[in-house]
């Protein structure tokens, strides 16, 4: 197609929806379409939405609304929801806001050339299908134009987990693994355009079985491939850390020491509640194999206060929890139902303990997070430099432990890796010199 049209995507929520993002945009360049980063002079907007939390079909709304002057403006303008929001309440928002051309799902944007086709029709266009074809099978092959040093790239998605409160298992459906083969061609071609650090995605990332040894086997053949450095996955269900990965942690030199390992809370009773299916004790334990193969790796976590039924004695098991742990990074939040999800229709903790909860894990956790911050101080840790610094010959990369580390480094370029020695610890982040530096 030889006509130009400008595409702008609007992005919220986790790093699936960025990559999702960004195979959308590459699915849509097929129809002529390239990026801009303002709706401004857009002929296609698309917001890519998020469904975890509260207000999130509020949000969607309201920012669909700052578009009715660009669109009275424009007729041609072509306007789309994407994402969770989109696959649960896609129907509705389309009914509801006449701004609304096109409405996808997570596992139908390989359809996305066809619906905007529809629109560009003058139709209204809707696929929140689960669709039999593979989603990836069926999107154009990736382009091979440069990219920056770092890459987020789906393996798994869906979940069968059905936490009690939340929503992905409804939004993202069944877990479906794509087979290693395509994932590796995939990586290579990243690797050829300059990737040198890839974080493999999943919502139940670890349960990868596209492999025939698990997430650890599509690391282990990651790490053969010259000129990948660095290798991360996101986000994980304790229950999915088998012996295996846990092994790869101690003899993978390229996969990075830092893990997202979300335990929600500390009480067993609420753990419970939550169908988390697994307890406090067995989570400090997997805690503790894990850091017997990998001494000095990061943990991350995610924290729900308030969930229904939480006393203040089950949120101090929460506290208790985490001052085991010592996390390095940590989100939490206050519950908020969603609907259709069980726990949406238990009572509910008051608003105010809610806050109160959130306030007293949230100063344990900066305080934790600071503390591993801190004693980075004096150490060598490797920094893959990923922008240019706001101080002249500044360079900002992430080390190993996914530090954003500021280093000055007038003759280096972005995609380096370089050793760095850590000289301070700022809220949140570390500042270094170059090991060759004096
Ligand atoms: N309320 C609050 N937090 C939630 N999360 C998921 N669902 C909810 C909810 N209903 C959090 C969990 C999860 C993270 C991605 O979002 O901590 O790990
Ligand atoms: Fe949601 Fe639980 Fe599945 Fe994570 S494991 S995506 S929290 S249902």
């Amino acid at each position: 197609m030889s006509q130009s049209r400008k595409l702008y995507i609007k992005t919220y929520g986790c790093q699936m929806n960025v990559y999702d993002s960004e195979r959308m945009a590459e699915a849509l360049g097929g129809q002529g379409y390239t990026q801009t980063d303002t709706p401004d002079d857009a002929d296609m907007i698309v917001l890519n939405t998020c469904h975890i939390r509260e207000k999130a079909a509020e949000k969607v709304y309201s920012e669909l609304g700052r578009f009715r002057q660009l669109k009275a403006d424009k007729p041609d303008l072509k306007i789309g929801v994407a994402g969770c929001v989109a696959q649960a309440e896609g129907e509705e928002i389309m009914r509801r806001q006449p701004l609304v051309d096109l409405v996808v799902g997570p596992q139908s944007y390989h359809r996305l050339p066809a619906l905007e086709a529809r629109a560009r029709a003058g139709e209204k266009a809707l696929d929140t299908d689960f669709p039999e074809e593979a989603k990836f099978d069926d999107l154009p092959a990736r382009p091979k134009a440069t990219r920056g040093p770092t890459a987020f790239l789906t393996v798994q998605e869906g979940c069968d987990k059905f936490c009690a409160f939340c929503v992905v298992p409804y939004t993202r459906g069944a877990e479906v693994s794509r087979p290693a083969a395509r994932v590796l061609d995939e990586a290579r071609g990243l690797v050829e355009r300059g990737v040198r650090e890839i974080t493999l995605l999943g919502q139940n990332v670890n349960a990868y079985h596209g492999h025939a040894g698990g997430l650890a086997g599509l690391v282990r053949d990651l790490a053969a491939i010259d000129g990948l450095e660095r290798i991360r996955y996101t986000t994980s269900h304790p229950n999915d850390m088998d012996d295996a990965l846990i092994a790869a942690h101690g003899e993978i030199g390229k996969l990075m020491p830092y893990l997202h390992l979300p335990v929600q809370a500390g009480s067993d009773r609420i753990l419970k509640a939550m169908n988390r299916k697994h307890t406090a004790e067995s989570y400090l334990r997997l805690i503790e194999r894990i850091r017997a193969e990998r001494p000095d790796i990061l943990l991350s976590g995610d924290f729900i206060v308030g969930f229904p039924g939480e006393t203040e004695e089950d949120f101090q098991a929460t506290l208790d929890l985490v001052a085991e742990v010592e996390y390095g990074q940590c989100y939490s939040f206050k519950y908020s139902p969603r609907p259709g999800t069980p726990a949406a229709e238990k009572a509910h903790v008051d608003e105010a303990t809610k806050d109160d909860r959130l306030q007293r894990l949230q100063a344990l956790l900066k305080s934790q997070q600071h503390a591993v911050q801190d004693r980075m101080v004096g150490r060598e840790v490797g920094v893959l430099f990923e922008k240019a610094g706001r101080e002249p010959g500044q360079m900002v990369g992430k080390s190993e432990y996914l530090h954003s580390v500021f280093v000055d480094a007038p003759d280096a370029r972005v995609g380096d890796l370089v050793p760095v020695t850590v000289t301070a610890s700022a809220p949140n982040s570390l500042a270094g010199r170059l090991r060759s530096a004096a």
